[in-house]
């Protein structure tokens, strides 16, 4: 865990990185070529680097996403760099729990195993809305779709772990907002209420059920004696097409980097480069 002065000025910490240490440096020397990994979003911001450089080690990397174009655009990109990247895109909407069922199934009929999960996709600050299932949407998205998601491969990654003795580990992609969240924590009895809603609170419950659900799912696997371990992971402020709902932070990010505001087209690498 970086703490707040670690992550401004990227001094490492005591695993020996920090901040600003980039994905291919902690990664460096690691031979993934047994390892298959699904990364939820992995077709832009933080999930395409995720993607490239699990691809670059040698894993075998499962896009999913609800944008099946832009991911097969993403995975040409990783190709080009690299020609050996194993890489697939499945079709998943996590703010649709039938589209989630129909992930899992589809990936489990691949007969693939499930070495990693992570559960990276998310949306931010968006105005009252709900899912197709009747749920806020940035709850259903960031929350519910990554728990459910995770509840129907977990039998799949405990196989995993029992066929080849490699250890399992998810990572939930939370955030430093979850401080920022409603004044009694989450609404449970309103999450889907329209009446108080607070797009950034909305965001930071989310983000706490993230982390709730990591510590929840680490401590029953503990005690079940299943070698798959859970993570939470605040990934530090990286301008991505994620702050597109936020004009305020677009700008402070905008100046920060000294280049133009990320654009769901534009080069997401280049996005992140600049932070490294
Ligand atoms: N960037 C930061 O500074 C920061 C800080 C703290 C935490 N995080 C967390 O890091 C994660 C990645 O964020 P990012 O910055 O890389 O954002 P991003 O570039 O906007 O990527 C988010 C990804 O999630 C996907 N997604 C959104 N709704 C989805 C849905 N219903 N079904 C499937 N996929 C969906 C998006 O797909 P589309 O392209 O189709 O929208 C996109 O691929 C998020 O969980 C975020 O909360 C980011």
């Amino acid at each position: 865990m970086v703490g707040i002065f670690s992550l401004v000025t990227g001094w490492p910490g005591p695993s020996g990185f920090g901040s600003s240490s980039t994905a291919e440096q902690v990664t460096q020397g690691i031979d993934g070529t047994n390892l298959t990994a699904i990364i939820t979003g992995g077709a832009s911001g933080i999930g395409l680097e995720t993607s490239r450089v699990l691809a670059l080690r040698g894993v075998h990397v499962i896009i999913g996403v609800r944008n099946v174009k832009a991911a097969n655009e993403a995975k040409k990109t990783i190709l080009t760099e690299i020609e050996t990247a194993r890489v697939d895109v499945l079709e998943l909407d996590l703010c649709s729990i039938r589209s989630i069922r129909a992930f899992a199934d589809n990936f489990i009929a691949l007969n693939l195993h499930l070495n990693i999960l992570i559960n990276n996709a998310g949306i931010m600050f968006c105005p009252f809305q709900l899912s197709q299932d009747g749920i806020e949407v940035q709850f259903a998205t960031n929350h519910i779709g990554h728990f459910l998601l995770t509840e129907l491969l977990l039998d799949k990654m405990k196989n995993t772990v029992k066929t080849t003795g490699i250890q399992g580990r998810i990572v939930n992609l939370s955030s430093i907002a979850h401080t920022h969240c409603y004044k009694n924590g989450i609404r449970f009895d309103h999450i889907n209420a329209k009446d108080g809603y607070n797009d950034k609170r909305a965001y930071g419950q989310s983000k706490l059920a993230n982390i709730l659900h990591a510590n929840e799912l680490s401590r029953r696997l503990q005690e079940e004696g299943v070698n798959v371990t859970v993570n939470s992971v605040h990934p530090g402020l990286i301008m991505t097409p994620l702050f597109r709902h936020s004009a305020v932070l677009m700008r402070g990010g905008d100046d920060l980097l000294r280049g133009p505001p990320p654009t769901a087209e534009g080069s997401h690498r280049e996005i992140l480069c600049r932070l490294q």
